[in-house]
């Protein structure tokens, strides 16, 4: 006899004395018995065999991931708190006001970030290439200067020189032919990110350094890490002084002075935020909230002079970005390894905007390419004229759109 694994089994006699308790077949049971341990004893050979593979993979697991850990550039990120994400509803309706939009300079003008104006109406912005590029009231795309690095923020100074923040080397001053540096550092502590600025009427370049600690080739290590290294800077042309009037920004970004020049609003991008800095009376030197709760993340942000502020939202709002990811510290350092996290921010949701927003801090108006397709990862909104134009970090023109 057999077992089901095809062994032989002890044959049992049917008269022999076990056959003898109470009638019962006792021989039976005792098959039943061997069987039992023969099956037992296989699946417990099995047991063990996917034991063994389970921890050898738990093992080698751990073993990636401690590695990942141990070279993670983040030693001790905070979870992120970040106010509300706001109803879609009402002026943050989504819309598709964006789509159509004409494209000027296409393939000339790589991510141009931020956009300015001159009193001739040519349109200067800094690109990746580290051209200062400008568009000519014709419409052609001139390189008007390089300035290596990457200029982010440019802004137009009293007599016409193209002040520029430029990520790599600071805050610089560009004239026809010339290329001199205003400012690398404040308080013994050097910019990484130098990021945007506005120009007052007496000349007072009011700027940001995004981050002390990451420069721009590694900003979303600063997004992880969730620690203010950001700040709001002011540059006196007459002394050459730069003084520190904020600090500890979460991603200091756009600035924009208002209409009267009695404040300024910067925006802080991983807070999904614009504070108030007061330069005049009696809230001089002091930060209140401007708008919070906004859809999307806030780059740049413009003054139309006319009292209306332009937001650029550059990518919205992330539930599982902020509620999972960057809650976590062990997995902000798991996924502060370069190849892991770029899959996170390339799949962050697409949707540009630009917000209209009163000098009092109310939004007033959307304008939205919903999916990114024509003008995906909008960084500036600068109104000339009845145009608005748009800059972006990801696209290789600049756009504009009719307002009505
Ligand atoms: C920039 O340079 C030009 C030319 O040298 C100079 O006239 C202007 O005052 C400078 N601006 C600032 C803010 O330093």
């Amino acid at each position: 006899m057999r077992d089901i694994f095809g062994r032989r089994l002890p044959s049992i006699e049917p008269n022999s004395l076990i056959n003898c308790f109470g009638g019962v077949d006792v021989s039976l049971i005792i098959r039943f018995l061997i069987e039992a341990e023969n099956i037992l004893q296989v699946h417990w050979e099995m047991g063990l065999y996917l034991s063994v593979v389970v921890l050898a993979v738990s093992i080698a697991m751990a073993a990636g991931w401690l590695t990942v850990l141990k070279n993670s550039p983040l030693v001790d990120p905070l979870p992120a708190v970040l106010p509300p994400r706001p109803k879609e509803e009402g002026v943050f309706a989504h819309n598709a006001l964006l789509h159509g939009v004409e494209k000027i300079g296409v393939g000339q003008v790589p991510g141009p970030e931020d956009l300015a104006v001159d009193s001739h109406g040519r349109i200067y912005t800094g690109c990746s290439d580290g051209w200062i590029k400008r568009v000519e009231t014709d419409g052609r795309v001139v390189n008007w200067m390089y300035v290596g690095g990457r200029p982010t923020g440019v802004a137009v100074g009293l007599h016409e020189e193209i002040l520029v923040c430029d990520a790599i080397q600071g805050l610089l001053n560009v004239t026809e032919g010339k290329v001199e540096v205003l400012s690398t550092e404040a308080d013994g502590l050097k910019y990484k990110l130098t990021d945007a600025l506005d120009v007052a009427n007496d000349g007072t370049i009011y700027f940001t350094d995004a981050s002390h600690k990451y420069d721009i080739n590694n900003y979303q290590l600063d997004f992880l890490e969730s620690r203010p290294y950001g700040r709001l800077l002011k540059y006196d042309p007459s002394t050459g002084k730069t003084t520190v009037l904020v600090k500890d920004l979460f991603f200091g970004n756009g600035v924009a002075l208002s209409q009267k020049q009695d404040f300024l609003v910067f925006c802080e991008t991983c807070k999904a935020r614009c504070q108030r800095y007061w330069l005049v009376g009696e809230k001089k030197g002091s930060v209140e909230n401007f708008i919070d709760s906004l859809p999307g993340y806030p780059d740049n942000i413009r003054n139309n002079k006319k009292g209306k502020l332009y937001v650029a939202l550059s990518s919205s709002r992330s539930w599982f970005g902020e509620e999972v990811i960057l809650r976590f510290s062990v997995l902000k350092r798991f996924l502060a390894h370069p190849r892991i996290i770029s899959i996170f921010f390339n799949n962050l949701p697409k949707t540009s905007r630009i917000l209209v927003v009163s000098e009092e801090g109310t939004p007033l108006a959307l304008y939205e390419d919903p999916n990114g397709k024509e003008v995906l990862d909008v960084t500036s909104g600068l109104e000339v004229g009845e145009y608005l134009y748009l800059g972006s970090l990801a696209t290789n023109y600049i756009s504009r759109l009719k307002l009505q």
